[in-house]
């Protein structure tokens, strides 16, 4: 056994800072507040329903990870955000049409009393929305400054220990790397010179950083995926996450794809399409904010299947992904998957796959042991990048000189020895040579 890590006490109360009140953000506080209620479980959460396993298999020692790990607890936790809509979370969650009313219902007192402080937006960088609810100033280091003196408020107003910022604000257009990204001083200055390379996300990444909050990135955007924030994050010693939630297709993408590899089964071409009527659906409609969302789930298949590695196998498959705008079917996405396979000798085969699936649903239990392990990692004194939670992403954020890693159970395994690692205990291998000497 390693030594322990020193761990914070989670004491005190927990903010959650959500960028983005919509389908994502209001699922998640309202099922918090249901769970809290005792209405539901909350399943597809790690850190609530997850177990662990240390030790030897013969030690037969398996806790409940927030057992194992002192973690907040959800009655701590106080939630707000900033929207460009001015709709509180009762009303916001109504609109989205995820949860039933008569659930909603329920928490109606907790939830409707958390309205949006103002946004900081530009239709420059969202081409779709347009809303009202939004701050007036001069350059956008002047919007860093507001920011903060929410992000205070907010601390001060509620008692707060510590905080957490999960962005789950709409997909911005399609952003590049620019130099101005590369240092902290030329990305403070061009805040101040209200350059374009410099999006609202980045503003918002930039306000929780220097207000010493940890930020987790859940779409696909640019945002903390750049040097200067890396930064400011070292700096600050916090930690930083992204990028886009992994739900949906791609987490669906992330468990077969492993597998297929795993048995040495090619692939000729796998085509992703899907029907999604959300507000999400509206922007992504707009080909440049699409064009982010395609990048982010495109590298998925690359990364997993390794055609350098494995060229006989992988090396020329024909990957598409289509996601089409459709009212009707609100936040209920429904996803089609045609794969084309070959095995021995080459014989082709072919998998269909067709998800009806429910986009927040499989979103919010994620913003949830987000905003816990984020917290945790911070209390543990860890800063900077955190791949260990990759698990819950599109597009892991990782070190310059290496590759993301995408494969959901690799993920998972790295997640677990993480928590291993700073409770003092053993990693696990999976060798289990040593119950046959
Ligand atoms: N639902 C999923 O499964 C899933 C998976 C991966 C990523 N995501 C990403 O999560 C984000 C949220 O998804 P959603 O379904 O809740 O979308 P949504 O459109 O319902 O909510 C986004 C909200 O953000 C607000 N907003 C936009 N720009 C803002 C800004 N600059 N400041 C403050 N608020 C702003 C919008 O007004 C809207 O209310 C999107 O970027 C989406 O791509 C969602």
């Amino acid at each position: 056994m390693s030594e322990k890590i020193k761990i914070k006490s989670p004491s005190g109360k927990l903010g959650v800072l959500l960028p983005g009140l919509g389908a994502v953000a209001t699922t998640f506080i309202a099922g918090v507040e249901a769970v809290k209620k005792g209405l539901s479980k909350p399943f597809g959460s790690l850190t609530q329903m997850g177990t662990i396993r240390l030790g030897k298999r013969t030690d037969k020692r398996v806790e409940k990870i927030k057992d194992f790990i002192e973690l907040s607890e959800l009655n701590d936790i106080v939630f707000g955000g900033w929207d460009i809509f001015t709709d509180n979370v009762y009303q916001a969650a109504l609109n989205a049409g995820v949860l039933h009313s008569e659930l909603l219902a329920k928490v109606k007192p907790e939830i409707e009393r958390i309205k949006p402080w103002k946004a900081v937006f530009s239709q420059q960088y969202v081409k779709k929305l347009s809303g009202e609810n939004v701050k007036k100033a001069g350059n956008k280091h002047e919007y860093a400054q507001m920011l903060q003196d929410d992000i205070l408020k907010f601390k001060e107003d509620n008692k707060l220990d510590r905080m957490v910022t999960v962005w789950c604000a709409s997909t911005e257009i399609f952003m590049k790397r620019d130099p101005v990204h590369d240092k902290l001083e030329s990305f403070e200055k061009a805040m101040k010179e209200n350059h374009p390379a410099i999006a609202p996300s980045m503003i918002y990444a930039y306000a929780s950083l220097s207000s010493g909050v940890p930020f987790a990135n859940g779409a696909p955007n640019l945002t903390v995926d750049i040097p200067a924030l890396n930064e400011l994050a070292q700096e600050k010693n916090v930690p930083i996450a992204g990028k886009d939630f992994k739900t949906g297709q791609t987490l669906m993408k992330t468990i077969i794809a492993p597998g297929l590899k795993a048995r040495l089964i090619g692939l000729n071409g796998w085509f992703s399409t899907n029907i999604l009527g959300n507000r999400d659906g509206e922007v992504l409609d707009d080909p440049e904010s699409f064009k982010t969302k395609e990048e982010s789930k495109l590298s998925v298949l690359e990364h997993i299947l390794q055609p350098h590695v494995y060229p006989d196998l992988y090396k020329n498959f024909f990957h598409k992904v289509r996601i089409n705008y459709y009212p009707p079917r609100g936040d209920n996405k429904e996803g089609w998957d045609n794969i084309d396979i070959f095995g021995w000798l080459g014989y082709p085969m072919q998998i269909k796959i067709d998800f009806l699936c429910r986009d927040s649903i499989l979103a919010a239990p994620i913003v949830l042991d987000l905003v816990l392990f984020m917290d945790l990692a911070q209390r543990c004194g860890m800063k900077g990048i955190q791949e260990w939670l990759s698990f819950y992403f599109k597009s892991p954020m990782c070190a310059p000189e290496l590759y993301p890693e995408h494969d959901l159970f690799i993920q998972l395994m790295k997640l677990k020895n993480t928590l291993r690692y700073l409770m003092g205990e053993e990693l696990i291998t999976h060798l289990g040579l040593e119950y046959y000497d």
